[in-house]
């Protein structure tokens, strides 16, 4: 660990004296000023007040989402050079650069549980020597909406009932009120409700940096990209009863931290696929693939992956608050030669983190020394003051200033009119359900499920349903699972003796536009 994670937390208490928070020797660590013997308390005694008022502020406010994580420092290691696509020097073979990891689930409280049935976070800031590079994805490379205005309305589904204060697990009707309404979760509601939606710990689950990227090479030529992290220890997931039974609401936690204490250094894979922007609006006009579209993936054998790299976490956080909890990861942390697709779902979070990260952290977080960034050459802007500012960058001028000028390197920016084009179409899209939203969770049904699987989707999702108050929310949703398939529809209604819609033509969604119903015109934005 370097050096500025250590304190004199790592000094020897021989070594260590008991101080006031202003560096000033107090006798002891207990006790209390006081009028008398049996007094009241005097307003003098600095050491007890300020005890008690730092204590009444150790909380800051948890992740909205993602509030519940383990964290771990590592190392990046470019294993195959991949500079034809992107310039940044991360992509040069052989270069190193340390890292933070902070896995999570999403929907829970900070106390809650490992084990839940729920995405998992994978957020990774790479320290390269240009700069930070956050990947902010899951364990799985697709994601609930494609329409970002959705996000906030979606998580308040996951979380309490705002009137009777209970969470999913004991009412289940807010969670299955917005999918039955928003068709496009269908492909990662069956990953949620399948066998793969509990991973056993985080070491053994994939990451994906989810969106796709437009990475960009010396030339100036760029691709579309999307990123894996695929793991050396395997997939492992666990079925409900496992779950239950290991008990431990820090499973994960546990696992990873005696892993890297035990010498096992967990690590991932980095591979790519990549797109040119031919290829892309080939993949729209073809096969109906939308690059933009986060609930789609692009399939392996059309875009085949390649190796480029290996991340390795080989380090614990000596102080969980300081590395882990105060760690600020952003999609809008991006260094020369990466730059954000037009998905109106990254566009989005390239705001949505740095706004979340000023309000939990304060607006000096990047000179947090979790975050603070450690590039090859001197870092200066302009930014200056706030709370918290330990770094203010001296003396030097706080504007552009001709008697002391400042270097600008070039970074390359897209401003190709073609892609605009390109942007327009996938956005006015995004809204509208189609028939290929269809294709991958069926091939998921009839494919990849094996029966023992299509069984155990089939008790979870009734099971879950169990609570949900409205049999019309059950119906609706059984008319999604039935454009998904006729036999995993029958099944449900089955199991939960609700009858289900013949499908969703004609069906009238509150969050989504119906494209499979053609006799009706599109609302305006479709
Ligand atoms: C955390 C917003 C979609 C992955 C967060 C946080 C916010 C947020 C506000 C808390 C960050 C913090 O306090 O540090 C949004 C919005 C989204 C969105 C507005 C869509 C419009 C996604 C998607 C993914 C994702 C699509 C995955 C591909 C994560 C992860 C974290 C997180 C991994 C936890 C990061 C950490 O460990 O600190 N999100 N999110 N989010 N989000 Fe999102």
């Amino acid at each position: 660990m370097s050096d500025r994670y250590t304190t004199d937390r790592d000094a020897t208490n021989k070594e260590t004296v008991y101080t006031a928070s202003n560096g000033a020797p107090y006798p002891h660590a207990y006790g209390a000023q006081r009028a008398g013997n049996n007094g009241p308390l005097l307003l003098q005694d600095y050491h007890l007040i300020d005890l008690l008022a730092h204590f009444d502020r150790e909380r800051i406010p948890e992740r909205v989402v993602h509030a519940k994580g383990s964290g771990a420092h590592g190392e990046w290691e470019c294993t195959a050079d991949a500079q034809d696509l992107c310039l940044a020097d991360f992509f040069k073979q052989g270069t190193k650069c340390p890292l933070t990891l902070r896995f999570s689930t999403v929907g829970g409280e900070s106390g809650s549980s490992d084990n839940a049935r729920d995405p998992r976070g994978f957020a990774v800031k790479f320290k390269t020597s240009q700069g930070n590079w956050d990947w902010v994805g899951n364990n799985t490379p697709i994601f609930f909406l494609r329409d970002p205005a959705k996000f906030p309305h979606f998580i308040h589904t996951q979380k309490r009932d705002p009137a009777t204060h209970l969470g999913g697990g004991d009412d289940a009707t807010m969670f299955w009120d917005y999918i039955s309404n928003n068709p496009e979760s269908v492909h990662q509601i069956m990953y949620l409700m399948g066998d793969r939606g509990i991973p056993d710990g985080f070491r053994q689950m994939n990451g994906y940096y989810g969106h796709t990227l437009k990475i960009v090479n010396a030339k100036g030529e760029w691709v579309y990209a999307q990123f894996h992290l695929l793991s050396n220890q395997g997939v492992v997931n666990q079925t409900d009863p496992v779950a239950t039974a290991k008990n431990s609401p820090d499973h994960g936690q546990k696992d990873l931290y005696y892993s890297i204490e035990e010498g096992k250094f967990p690590s991932w894979t980095m591979k790519v696929q990549t797109m040119t922007a031919k290829q892309a609006e080939e993949a729209w006009a073809n096969k109906g693939i939308n690059v933009f579209d986060l609930t789609h993936i692009w399939p392996h054998k059309d875009y085949p992956l390649r190796e480029i790299g290996k991340v390795t976490l080989n380090k614990n956080a000596k102080n969980y608050f300081a590395e882990v909890e105060q760690a600020a990861f952003s999609p809008s942390h991006m260094i020369p030669g990466v730059e954000p697709s037009a998905d109106p779902v990254l566009q989005s979070r390239l705001f949505s983190y740095p706004d979340t990260h000023r309000h939990r952290l304060g607006t000096n977080y990047q000179q947090l020394p979790v975050n603070q960034p450690h590039p090859a050459y001197k870092m200066a802007n302009f930014q200056r003051d706030g709370a918290m500012a330990y770094y203010n960058q001296g003396g030097r001028a706080n504007y552009i200033s001709t008697l002391d000028p400042i270097q600008f390197k070039p970074r390359y920016v897209d401003v190709d009119n073609v892609h605009g084009h390109f942007q327009a179409e996938a956005i006015a899209f995004l809204s509208t359900i189609r028939p290929e939203d269809f294709n991958a969770p069926r091939a998921l049904w009839e494919k990849v499920f094996d029966d023992a699987g299509r069984k155990r989707f089939i008790e979870t999702v009734s099971g879950h349903m169990s609570t949900v108050r409205d049999k019309e929310i059950i119906a609706r949703q059984i008319a999604i699972f039935r454009e998904v398939s006729e036999d995993l529809a029958s099944r449900l209604e089955k199991a939960t003796g609700v009858k289900g819609g013949p499908g969703i033509k004609g069906v009238v969604f509150n969050g989504s536009n119906n494209g499979m119903d053609k006799s009706k015109p599109l609302a305006a934005n479709s």
